[in-house]
């Protein structure tokens, strides 16, 4: 029997890039790779990239000229990209980095296992295709080896809204839903092999209207209600939503659904009409606060998170006052920021008034510490509490455990008591940086 070979998977950007590299990695078990945590050993060497921000896409090329050393000392070394940037540039990546072996896009990663083979005889493909076929359908079942407490599972993929600052419409293409009784079986296996906690996945989640078992379309909402109707499942959490596309039978879940846990990642981008205007955004600030407020009536103890960009063309320090405002009115409990990118291919790229680095960067800094203000405000505020936790694995001091509470936030418990994948109610006794500790109740 020949030894296994040696799959490595750096993943970058969002999670979808981290679910698609678990389904590529299984992809290519069924050609004899196993996965590996160290590039030096590697036959192959995947790098599942995004194409966000102008810097996640160029940490790509750096990357790869790190291997330059791997494939010298191995010339049977293969080297792949995947994912957004693999999408966006295709070719273009082989010609910039010769030692490229195949690059391949988030909707055809279920032909790796033969253009593994190709390689092998000596071509170097390049797949960037839009494929009828859904890829899922076409991927290998995978090991059923056990899993974690806590997993993704893709429902949705693409977007239609053209944000005009960003690429996904570009490198994942049209809003596509998967249908709901593959996706009721998928949680199920999860759980099966010790899965507690189904995080859904999708660039636009609650946009999801996939084909119900029985014709008509379900939605988000209705998928969950299915969803929490498999015993062993304890815990479900949904992202990324668009404002425009919370439905109220979905606000209504945070009131009604016990398992759907009371955190929602919502960005608004900035809180301009203008800015939102000129972005594509299609809602105001006020609408996206009276969403805000309705959430928050189903929900009174909804923990928020969002995006904002700030330094978008044409932002007056007056726009970004009102971002300032409108984050100091709806108190997140953590949230991402960043400097605009311009990228290419998307609308806002064309704009001439572009805001000049060290003011898009000065205001980064001001929005940043609001957020972490609130961040460390909503953390202290739960000392105190008993939550909710599961736990997922060990800490990095002896003994301890750490979990998430239902708000999202990282619990550390030390005791022998607090088992990975089970959930227990603890006693926050104090908060650090980026984590709460806790003593079981
Ligand atoms: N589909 C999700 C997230 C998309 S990307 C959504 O619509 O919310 C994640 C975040 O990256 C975005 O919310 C936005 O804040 C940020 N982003 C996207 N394009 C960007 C760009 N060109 N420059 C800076 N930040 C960007
Ligand atoms: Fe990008 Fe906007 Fe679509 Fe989100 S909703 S993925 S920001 S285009
Ligand atoms: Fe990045 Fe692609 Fe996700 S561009 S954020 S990896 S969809």
């Amino acid at each position: 029997m020949s030894q296994a070979k040696k799959l490595y998977i750096k993943t970058y950007g969002c999670q979808m890039n981290v679910y698609d590299s678990e389904r590529m990695a299984e992809a290519l078990g069924a050609s004899g790779y196993v996965t590996t945590d160290c590039a030096d050993d590697a036959d192959m060497i995947l790098l599942n990239t995004c194409h966000i921000r102008e810097k996640a896409a160029e940490k790509v090329y750096s990357e790869l000229g790190r291997f330059k050393t791997l494939k010298a000392a191995n010339p049977d070394l293969r080297i792949g990209v995947a994912g957004c940037v693999a999408q966006a540039e295709g070719a273009e990546i082989m010609r910039r980095q010769p030692l490229v072996d195949l690059v391949v896009g988030p909707q055809t990663y279920h032909r790796l296992p033969a253009m593994e083979a190709a390689v092998r005889a000596g071509a170097r493909p390049v797949d960037t295709d839009f494929p009828e076929e859904d890829k899922f359908d076409h991927l290998p079942r995978g090991p059923r080896a056990k899993r974690g407490p806590a997993a993704f599972l893709t429902v949705q993929e693409g977007c239609d809204k053209f944000c005009a600052f960003c690429v996904v419409p570009y490198t994942r293409g049209a809003e596509v839903s998967r249908p709901a009784a593959r996706l009721v079986a998928e949680a199920r296996d999860l759980v099966d092999r010790g899965v507690r906690e189904i995080t859904l996945l999708g660039q636009n989640v609650n946009a999801y209207h996939g084909a119900g078992p029985t014709g008509g379309d379900w939605s988000l909402a209705r998928l969950i209600d299915a969803l929490a109707e498999i015993d062993g499942l304890a815990r479900i959490r949904f992202t990324t939503s668009h404002p425009n596309d919370m439905r109220e039978d979905l606000i209504a879940a945070f009131a009604d659904q016990p398992k759907l846990m009371p955190y929602l990642h919502l960005p608004v981008q900035s809180g301009s009409d203008r800015i939102l205007k000129r972005m594509n955004r299609k809602h105001s600030a006020e609408s996206y606060l009276a969403l805000i407020a309705r959430l928050r009536a189903a929900r009174p103890d909804l923990m928020l998170s969002g995006d904002f960009i700030v330094g978008f063309p044409g932002e007056t320090d007056a726009d970004f006052d009102d971002t300032m405002a409108l984050v100091r009115s709806v108190g997140y409990g953590q949230a991402y920021s960043f400097k605009y990118s311009a990228r290419p291919g998307t609308p806002a790229a064309e704009r001439k008034d572009m805001i000049a680095d060290d003011v898009a960067s000065a205001r980064l800094a001001r929005l940043q510490a609001l957020l972490s203000d609130q961040q460390r405000a909503a953390q202290a505020a739960m000392v105190g509490r008993t939550v909710s936790v599961l736990f997922e694995k060990p800490g990095r001091l002896p003994g301890q455990m750490v979990g998430k509470s239902e708000y999202l936030h990282a619990v550390h418990v030390t005791d022998p008591r607090a088992a990975p994948g089970t959930i227990a109610r603890v006693r926050i006794v104090s908060s650090g940086p980026n984590s709460l500790a806790g003593e079981l109740a």
